[in-house]
């Protein structure tokens, strides 16, 4: 037996749960929100990411700068292009996160991010850990919220994945004992769990919903999704008005098909890896996953971004223009609601309804037979320019 391996492989677990134990002291001296709606001027730090990414945020960008023209005028919000975040400068500087690149979006309130690849192992790059997951951990972005929305099928989801532990946190940390022994880790902490479950629970409460779904594999996964769960039943004795359930992660992904019974679910949480395999799951029902938003929120930074990837095949095939934007302007809608521009983010979401789910004068394909992101990102804003958008959001309603 190769005793050295195991040495390593033990000093090595010492590192890793010393970090831990310390990011639990961090989150023991968690901050309080800030509330984005009482600044007098709000950073909105805009990053493209690849493939796709530069693209579609292009026109949520200039769907921010119709609506929030006046204020950007004035001084009161910025809308801030930051570099370096693409594929070629992480893998240059062999960095998920290129420390300049985090300084600046520190100086952001919030951030809204196209796309970026995340290699694996096989792929031409070096593989590096995801950018995604580093901002996630750098900002601590603890809850990663994702609605998705079918009328005509009353649906009506909000997921809340935990976004900082679980099998992502030491994703890149895994070890291979030997060439025959590889480990990976899942991590679960009282705090993580709690923050996130808590933050699920007042969103029901605020929001008249009766109902938490609790997602996990608590039977098989015993200790990290254990937690989860011990942690959630203590949490919900403190929303006496609100119902909990309990679901496994397997059958909850074939309920989701349930039609008969999917409607009845409402808000679900659930660790990390179960809320990206799930929402991609919703994200289909509702029509794909370049048609769904996604939140990343801590107390002091949010970032909001599409929940698909960079696609560089469409790059690749000369069809990027094609690409549909309409995630990351979901994304952007997100993001006006979180910095307290509630009535222009409703307006956002009824037009994105409209065009997406019930005119669809145009129809994006990801091809040259279907509209272009620029002529959707037109036809979305020709439909904000409506006086009667709520009344023909209304009369919608119900009918599809
Ligand atoms: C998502 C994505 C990311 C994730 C990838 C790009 C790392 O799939 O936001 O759901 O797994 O979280
Ligand atoms: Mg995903």
């Amino acid at each position: 037996m190769d005793m050295a391996a195991i040495e390593r492989a033990k000093e090595h677990f010492g590192k890793v749960v010393k970090e831990q134990m310390e990011r639990v002291e961090q989150m023991k001296r968690a901050s309080s929100w800030t509330d984005l709606s009482k600044k007098d001027r709000i950073v909105i730090g805009i990053v493209g990411g690849d493939g796709i990414g530069p693209y579609i945020c292009a026109h949520a960008r200039t769907v921010l700068e119709f609506l929030l023209g006046e204020e950007i005028a004035a001084g009161k919000v910025e809308l801030r292009t930051i570099e370096g975040l693409t594929i070629e400068n992480r893998v240059r500087l062999l960095k998920p996160l290129p420390p300049e690149v985090l300084v600046e979006l520190k100086r952001c309130d919030v951030i809204l991010k196209g796309p970026t690849t995340t290699p694996k192992k096989g792929d031409p790059w070096p593989n590096i850990e995801s950018a995604n997951v580093s901002m996630r951990r750098e900002l601590d972005l603890f809850a990663n919220v994702r609605p998705v929305r079918v009328p005509s099928k009353s649906i009506d989801w909000m997921f809340f994945r935990e976004n900082t532990e679980g099998a992502y946190i030491l994703g890149s940390k895994g070890v291979n004992v030997t060439d025959d022994l590889a480990f990976d880790f899942c991590v679960a902490t009282t705090q993580g769990c709690e923050r996130i479950i808590r933050l699920a629970f007042d969103y029901a409460k605020k929001n008249g919903i009766g109902k938490v779904t609790v997602v996990t594999k608590a039977n098989v996964v015993k200790a990290t999704d254990g937690k989860f769960l011990g942690v959630a039943e203590r949490v919900a004795k403190d929303y006496p008005g609100i119902k909990w359930d309990d679901w496994f992660i397997d059958i909850m992904t074939a309920k989701l098909l349930d039609e008969a019974r999917r409607h009845e679910f409402k808000v679900m949480v659930m660790p990390n890896l179960y809320g990206d395999i799930i929402t991609d799951e919703a994200a289909q029902i509702q029509g794909g996953v370049g048609t769904a938003g996604s939140a990343n929120i801590g107390t002091r930074y949010a970032m909001f971004e599409a929940i698909h990837g960079s696609a560089p095949r469409m790059v690749e095939e000369g069809r990027a223009a094609y690409a549909d934007p309409s995630s990351i302007i979901k994304a952007a809608a997100m993001l006006l609601n979180h910095i307290g521009r509630t009535e222009m983010s409703r307006r956002l979401e009824m037009a994105l309804d409209i065009c997406c789910q019930y005119e669809r004068r145009l129809v994006i394909t990801g091809r040259p037979n279907g509209a272009s992101g620029e002529q959707f990102a037109q036809y979305l804003m020709d439909t904000l320019k409506d006086q009667d958008l709520e009344m023909r959001w209304n009369a919608y309603q119900g009918t599809k």
